[in-house]
C-alpha cells in the first residue's frame, strides 16, 4: 500500500510533534502545520488524505479549517482533537462532516484506530469513485461504436470540445446517433454531475413550447394552477438538449437567443428576471443553412448554436463500422433477453454491410433485435434476413454484350462496371472478380491508356442499360 500522507494542524508543538512521530511509526508520512491557515496552504498544493486538527488555534482555528477542507476536497477525511471545554465545538464538528473526534489528552492507542478507519473509508470512497467513473465512461462513450476513419475524427472533436461551454450543433439523419453523441459531450464534461435536460422541439406544440421551456407562473394562463420550472431552469449547471432545434417557432427563436447571449429570461406570466448557467447542445436531421436561407430560422441564432458543428454521416457511407455495431448489437440483446448468439455468417454480414440503411444505425439495431428474438440462432445466417436485406445483392447489375465481343473488349467492360459499382474500391473489385488486387491494378494501368472519350461513352452506356433484376 501507498504512504498515506496525514496533515496534523496543532499550535502546540509538543503534542504535534509526539502525534507526528507515531504516526510516522505506524507507517504514514505526517506533516505538522501550526495553524489552520498553514495547514490549508499546505493542502492546497499536496494530495493528503487525512487532516488531523485541533479546535483552538490562533489565525484560523479547527472548525474553519474543516470547513475549508470539505469545501476543497470533500473526499478528505477529518479528524478533531478537542481540549476540555471544546466538546460543543466537537460536536459541531461532527456536524460539518468531521470523521470523529478525539479528546485531550490523546490515547495512542485510541488516536491509531481512529487513523485507520478513517483511511480506510476514504481508500473505499475513491475506490467507488473510480469504479464509477469506469462505469460512465462504459455506458456514455465507449457504447458508442465508430472505428470509420469518419467517426473516430468525430470522437477526437468531441474529446476536445466537451470541457468547453460552448454550444454544439449536432447534423445527421434520423437514427445516425445524435442523441447518444450529445450525451457522450455532457458525461464527458464537468458538467457530468449535473442534469442533461432534454426537450423534443418537434413533439412540442407552439401553444406550450414557451412553457415548456421558460416555465411559467401560477395565473399565467387559464391551467396555470401552479408555478412551474421550465426545461432551462431545471438544466441549471448542466445541459440542455434541444432536439430537433429546426422546429422552434419564430417567437421562441427571439426568446432563445436572448437565453443564449445573456443567460436570463423570465417565466410566462413573471417579471422576475432568472439567470441560469448551461451549455446547450442542438440536433437537427437536416442543415439548419437550408432553414436560415428560406428565413424559417433566425441566422443570428443559427450562430450561436453553430459554435462547434458536428456533422455525423449516414451508416452508409461508413460501411467499416457496420460489422463493429453488428456485433455490438448483438451482444446487446444477447445479455438483454439472456440469449447467445454467437455471432453472424460471412454471408450474412456481407449482406449487412451492402445494404443501405435508410434508417441507419436505429434501423440496423432494430433490425438485430428482432432477428434474436424471432430466430434466437446459433449464429445469424442469410435465412435470418428479412427479405429486403436478404434480396438486395441478388439486384444483380448486368451489362448485355454482344456475341462475338473480343474477349479483350469483353474485360474492359467488366472491369469497368465492376469498379464503377464498388464505387472505385479496388480490392473490393478484385474480390468480386476473383483476381487479386496486384493483378487489378494491373489492369487498371491498362486501362489508363483507354482514351477518355470512350471511357465516358461506356459510362453513359452502362447507365443506358443497366438493369436491375430481383431474384
Ligand atoms: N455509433 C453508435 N454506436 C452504438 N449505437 C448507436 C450508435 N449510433 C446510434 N446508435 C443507436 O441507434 C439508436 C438511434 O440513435 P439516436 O437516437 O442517438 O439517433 P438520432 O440521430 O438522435 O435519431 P433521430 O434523428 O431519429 O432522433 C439508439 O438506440 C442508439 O443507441
Ligand atoms: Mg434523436
Amino acid at each position: 500500500m501507498d504512504k498515506k500522507v496525514i496533515l496534523i494542524a496543532e499550535d502546540d508543538s509538543r503534542v504535534g510533534e509526539s502525534l507526528r512521530l507515531l504516526l510516522k511509526k505506524k507507517g504514514h508520512e505526517a506533516v505538522l502545520a501550526p495553524n489552520g491557515k498553514e495547514a490549508l496552504q499546505l493542502l492546497r498544493h499536496d494530495a493528503v488524505d487525512l487532516v488531523i486538527t485541533d479546535v483552538v488555534m490562533p489565525k484560523m482555528d479547527g472548525i474553519e479549517l474543516l470547513e475549508a477542507v470539505k469545501g476543497l476536497r470533500p473526499e478528505t477525511e477529518v479528524i478533531v482533537i478537542s481540549a476540555q471545554g471544546t466538546i460543543e465545538k466537537a460536536v459541531q464538528a461532527m456536524k460539518l462532516g468531521a470523521f470523529d473526534f478525539i479528546e485531550k489528552p490523546i490515547n495512542p492507542r485510541v488516536i491509531t484506530l481512529l487513523v485507520e478507519r478513517a483511511l480506510e473509508k476514504q481508500t473505499l470512497i475513491l475506490q467507488n469513485r473510480d469504479l464509477r467513473s469506469k462505469l460512465e465512461d462504459k455506458f456514455h462513450f465507449k457504447n458508442v461504436i465508430g472505428r470509420s476513419e469518419k467517426m473516430v475524427k468525430i470522437f477526437e472533436l468531441i474529446r476536445h470540445i466537451a470541457p468547453y461551454d460552448s454550444s454544439v450543433l449536432i447534423i445527421g439523419e434520423s437514427g445516425t446517433g445524435k442523441e447518444l453523441i450529445a450525451n457522450a459531450i455532457h458525461y464527458n464534461s464537468p458538467r457530468a454531475s449535473m442534469a442533461f435536460i432534454k426537450v423534443s422541439c418537434a413533439s412540442l406544440s407552439e401553444g406550450i413550447i414557451e412553457s415548456e421551456l421558460f416555465g411559467h407562473e401560477k395565473g399565467a394562463f387559464t391551467g396555470a394552477i401552479a408555478s412551474r420550472k421550465g426545461r432551462f431552469e431545471l438544466a441549471h449547471q448542466g445541459t440542455l438538449f434541444l432536439d430537433e432545434v429546426e422546429d422552434i417557432p419564430p417567437a421562441t427563436q427571439i426568446k432563445l437567443l436572448r437565453v443564449l447571449q445573456e443567460g436570463e429570461f423570465e417565466r410566462a406570466g413573471g417579471n422576475k428576471t432568472i439567470r441560469i448557467n448551461i451549455r446547450i447542445i442542438a440536433a437537427s436531421n437536416r442543415d439548419l443553412q437550408e432553414a436560415v436561407k428560406e428565413g424559417r430560422f433566425r441566422e443570428d441564432l443559427y450562430y450561436r448554436l453553430n459554435v462547434v458543428n458536428i456533422k455525423l454521416p449516414p451508416l452508409r457511407d461508413r460501411k467499416d463500422d457496420i460489422p463493429f455495431l453488428v456485433h455490438f448489437f448483438i451482444e446487446k440483446y444477447n445479455r438483454k433477453y439472456h440469449m447467445k448468439v454467437k455471432g453472424v455468417s460471412q454471408k450474412a454480414m456481407n449482406l449487412l454491410t451492402d445494404y443501405e440503411w435508410t434508417g441507419n444505425v436505429r434501423e440496423l439495431e432494430n433490425t438485430l433485435e428482432s432477428i434474436l428474438v424471432i430466430n434466437n440462432p446459433e449464429a445469424v445466417d442469410v435465412q435470418h434476413l428479412p427479405p429486403e436485406i436478404r434480396d438486395s445483392k441478388q439486384k444483380l447489375e448486368v451489362i448485355p454484350i454482344k456475341i462475338g465481343t473480343p474477349l479483350e473488349e469483353v474485360e474492359k467492360e467488366i472491369l469497368m462496371e465492376t469498379l464503377r459499382m464498388t464505387k472505385g474500391n479496388k480490392r473490393k473489385a478484385a474480390q468480386l472478380l476473383g483476381i487479386n488486387v496486384r493483378t487489378i491494378h494491373r489492369k487498371i494501368e491498362g486501362l489508363e491508356g483507354f482514351d477518355e472519350a470512350s471511357r465516358a461513352s461506356n459510362g453513359a452506356k452502362a447507365k443506358r442499360v443497366a438493369k436491375s433484376r430481383t431474384r
